[in-house]
């Protein structure tokens, strides 16, 4: 038997390489730039972590700077050190560990940023912001943020059955209330083998109300 031939030839030669490097960075140069804007990213435990990484670097190559805060259920399903090398930055993982001041460090974090996303945002973490608890990183950086001030995203990624609970709806409208912006979930394929509304917006999405955000207030 004949070896099977690849159904696309990939042509090294120096010529197409470049090629192919001018066109990686032009697609970058179109995009708006966020130089110099400080974001705060607030993970919690879903299983949507992982499409985060995707918004961290897309922020990180558009010139802000990231801070990465995650729940204790967030690292459960991506490592930290994922986003420390997405971001070049050190990632906040306990409100008991002071890792750049030593100040109340969350309220220097939350003094100093331009935005705070929080995605992918669970159940839970809607109930906490929306009753005002500060008992894990990201909460209490959520805590300190001046709401009338400084965007607060919340992109909540849950089941469809959690997301129509009553309980999740309920609080939604109060974050709403509060001044945070909600960023709807998507209807498709979720985590639990089922289609429904719930799965988290696309990342290009998130990029998008983020860019938004930051340009009506500035
Ligand atoms: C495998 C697995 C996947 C989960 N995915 C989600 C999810 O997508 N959305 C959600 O709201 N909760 C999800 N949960 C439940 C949360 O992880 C749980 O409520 C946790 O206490 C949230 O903590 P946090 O909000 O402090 O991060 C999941 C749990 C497990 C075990």
């Amino acid at each position: 038997m004949g070896r099977v031939q690849p159904r696309i030839a990939f042509d090294p030669t120096p010529s197409k390489l470049k090629s192919i490097a001018r066109k990686n960075s032009n697609s970058k140069t179109s995009d708006e730039r966020l130089n110099d804007r400080r974001i705060i990213v607030g993970l919690t435990g879903g299983i949507a972590c992982y499409k985060i990484a995707n918004v961290v670097s897309a922020l990180a190559q558009a010139g802000a700077e990231v801070t990465v805060a995650m729940t204790h259920g967030a690292t459960q399903f991506i490592a930290p050190l994922t986003f420390q090398a997405l971001s070049g930055r050190p990632v906040y993982t306990s409100q008991w560990e002071h890792i750049e001041s030593s100040d109340p460090q969350h309220i220097n974090l939350a003094r100093s940023a331009d935005l705070m996303l929080i995605a992918p945002c669970t159940m839970d973490m809607l109930a906490k912001l929306a009753q005002g608890r500060a008992d894990d990183v990201v909460s209490l950086i959520a805590s300190a943020v001046d709401l009338k001030r400084q965007p607060t995203l919340v992109a909540p990624s849950m089941n469809e059955v959690m997301w129509k609970q009553r309980s999740t709806q309920r609080n939604l409208e109060q974050l709403e209330k509060d001044g945070f912006e909600i960023i709807p979930p998507g209807v498709g394929w979720q985590a639990c083998r089922t289609e429904g509304v719930g799965r988290l917006a696309e990342p290009q999405d998130i990029l998008a109300a983020v860019k938004a955000a930051l340009s009506k207030r500035h």
